[in-house]
């Protein structure tokens, strides 16, 4: 029965580390989600498709031309939860 538990807490786990997928994309660089916050709002972007426009022309466009823009609007829905 223990063992049970433990297989479907470690399940939850992994299902919720995955729906925050978008969000590691980011922190896999940035280091935390703070971090992350701070750059979006420092862009002044009012939405996911802003971000991707401010990220996209921004000065550091070449570091996330490998980042996809469905992650940026995900990473943008996640921080303004
Ligand atoms: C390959 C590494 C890498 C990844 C992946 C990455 N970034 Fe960045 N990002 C950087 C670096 C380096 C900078 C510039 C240095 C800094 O200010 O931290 C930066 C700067 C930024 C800026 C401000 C710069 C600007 O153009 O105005 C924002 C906003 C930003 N990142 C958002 C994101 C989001 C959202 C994600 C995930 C979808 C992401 N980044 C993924 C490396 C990365």
């Amino acid at each position: 029965m223990k063992k049970c538990l433990a297989i479907l807490t470690g399940g939850l786990f992994l299902l919720s580390a995955v729906s925050s997928w978008a969000v590691e994309s980011c922190v896999k660089c940035h280091k935390s989600m703070d971090k992350v916050k701070e750059l979006v709002k420092a862009t002044g972007a009012k939405s996911g498709d802003e971000l991707v426009k401010a990220i996209r022309g921004g000065k550091k466009a070449g570091v996330h031309k490998a980042v996809k823009d469905e992650d940026i609007k995900k990473a943008f829905a996640e921080i303004s939860k």
